[in-house]
């Protein structure tokens, strides 16, 4: 077999951790989660997620990637032939969530250029539906072709390639190298420069206000436990893969316990720089923060740019706001192509080169369709699909097979033999009881949701073919492929008796 390829150190692997986790969640979905569930006391859950299952899952998954040094696939077929499927499937899931996810980044491409000149004008919300998007009235009428989406979505997939082309250490880290310390200079000078403006501080009120009532309700302790594993990147492959080129003497359980806490860390910043604007904004129109304030696409792409039309500096602001969540985007599309990539050159045994080609190729022919007219409504049902049940799910059954099917003491002995401290009974119970859970309960309240109404108000044509028709092709597609595999000679599992229980 040939020498897996590992970071040059110890900040490279920190910086791509970091640079996956950190993406268009911590600027979009954070501020309004936690304004949204009680302000300053959803820091309560969040805090408490972040300890019992943010940090336990990723000194699990770093363990995992560690011990097997291979993709999803190899480590849980080396764990058991049966649950290869899962890591499969989690490697369908990434590969999903790349072809709509670099869409988004491609927009941002587009917003940043746009910056310069305000080119949204006085109505962004037009601006953005009509004449950017030509958005269609449904996601069964695809409309056109969309030429500069396209190409800016063509020049992201072209990032991720030559990234992933390049190598572990030749493209995925050092472009982390560029892109984290850039992203965190680019956002902090946009705080630096929001908190002096007039209103910023009771932006920032209405954030951290806390709401103590809030933390008797179930579903802040849900949405707290789901953004934080949405955060990181977690139960879906990535950091599998990403911590499999870890050199055998490397840290796992301070490496991922400072991943949660820079990801985290940097949700707080995403914090302040949005409600800082949103602060100004409302002083500016004379309205509450709560008039103002809008999450995901709408917070980017509408509510933004039409705080940047009211600032002073609004290329500074436009430009900055724009160029971070672009790289922000860019690092996490890098770790969901990795992961899709690394699947297919090891079980598969394709060169590197060949694997990113293909996964790049197919990768932006099915971004097209996301790039169209009826493309956001598209991402819209596919990512609520993918993320309420295909990421939680891979998660859920993640967690299951490896805390109540194999030898965690072993895992833990193995985390802890080169770690700078020790992980023990709480880690186990963490991973054993309150992960699954809080994720139980979190699929079971999605799948009732979703099963009594349609998500969105979308025609059953749409949710049944772009919701759950995608969901049901990964699950098929994944047995399929696990079932040849399990059959193909020269099967490369490591030490199969490694975790599992007899
Ligand atoms: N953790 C990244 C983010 O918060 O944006 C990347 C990511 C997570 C992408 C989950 C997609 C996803 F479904």
């Amino acid at each position: 077999m040939q020498k897996r390829e590992t970071w040059s150190s110890r900040t490279g692997f920190i910086l791509a951790a970091v640079g996956s986790a950190i993406g268009l969640g911590n600027i979009w979905r954070f501020p309004y989660m936690a304004y949204d569930n009680g302000g300053g006391a959803f820091l309560i859950p969040y805090i408490i997620a972040m300890l019992t299952v943010g940090i336990p899952f990723m000194i699990m998954e770093f363990g995992l990637g560690h011990k097997f040094r291979g993709s999803a696939p190899r480590i849980f077929s080396s764990i058991s032939r049966r649950w290869e499927w899962l890591g499969w499937f989690q490697m369908l899931v990434a590969f999903v969530i790349s072809t709509y996810y670099v869409v988004v980044v491609g927009w941002a491409i587009c917003y940043f250029i746009f910056s310069f000149t305000q080119a949204w004008g006085t109505s962004p919300s037009d601006f953005f539906f009509k004449d950017y998007l030509h958005l269609t009235g449904s996601p069964l009428d695809m409309g056109g072709f969309n030429w500069p989406i396209l190409g800016a979505t063509a020049l992201a997939w072209v990032v991720s390639f030559i990234a992933v082309f390049s190598g572990v250490r030749g493209g995925v880290e050092r472009l982390n190298k560029v892109f984290m310390p850039l992203l965190f200079l680019l956002v902090l000078a946009f705080i630096g420069r929001t908190l002096m403006l007039p209103g910023a501080a009771e932006g920032l009120q209405w954030l951290f206000r806390p709401d103590f009532s809030a933390i008797m309700n179930h579903q802040v302790w849900a949405d707290a436990y789901g953004q934080i594993f949405y955060s990181l990147s977690i139960g879906f492959s990535i950091m599998l893969a990403y911590s499999s080129y870890l050199p055998k003497k490397s840290d796992i359980n301070n490496n991922a316990t400072m991943t949660v806490f820079i990801n985290c860390g940097f949700s707080m910043l995403g914090g302040l720089m949005i409600f800082g604007v949103l602060g100004y904004m409302a002083v500016q129109k004379g309205v509450a923060v709560s008039e103002v304030v809008s999450s995901g696409v709408g917070l980017a792409f509408i509510t933004l740019p039409t705080a940047i039309n009211l600032m002073p500096m609004p290329v500074f602001f436009g430009v900055l706001f724009f160029l971070a969540l672009t790289v922000a985007g860019m690092s996490s599309h890098v770790s969901l192509t990795e992961a899709v990539v690394s699947t297919i050159v090891d079980k598969l045994a394709m060169s590197r080169k060949g694997a990113a080609s293909v996964v790049c190729g197919l990768g932006f022919l099915v971004s097209i369709a996301f790039t169209m007219g009826g493309g956001l409504l598209l991402l819209d049902i596919v990512d609520h699909f993918i993320n309420n049940f295909g990421v939680l799910s891979c998660g859920l059954l993640e967690i299951i097979m490896i805390s109540w099917f194999c030898k965690l003491d072993e895992l833990q002995g193995h985390a802890n033999a080169t770690s700078e401290f020790s992980v023990g009974a709480i880690w186990q119970f963490c991973l054993r009881f309150v992960a699954p859970i809080m994720m139980t309960y979190m699929v079971v309240m999605n799948f009732y949701t979703d099963l009594n109404k349609n998500y969105g108000d979308y025609p059953d044509a749409a949710i049944m073919s772009f919701g759950w028709a995608i969901l049901g092709v990964c699950l098929v597609l994944a047995f399929v492929v696990s079932s040849k595999e399990m059959a193909f000679a020269g099967h490369t599992g490591v030490n199969g008796n490694f975790l599992r229980r007899r």
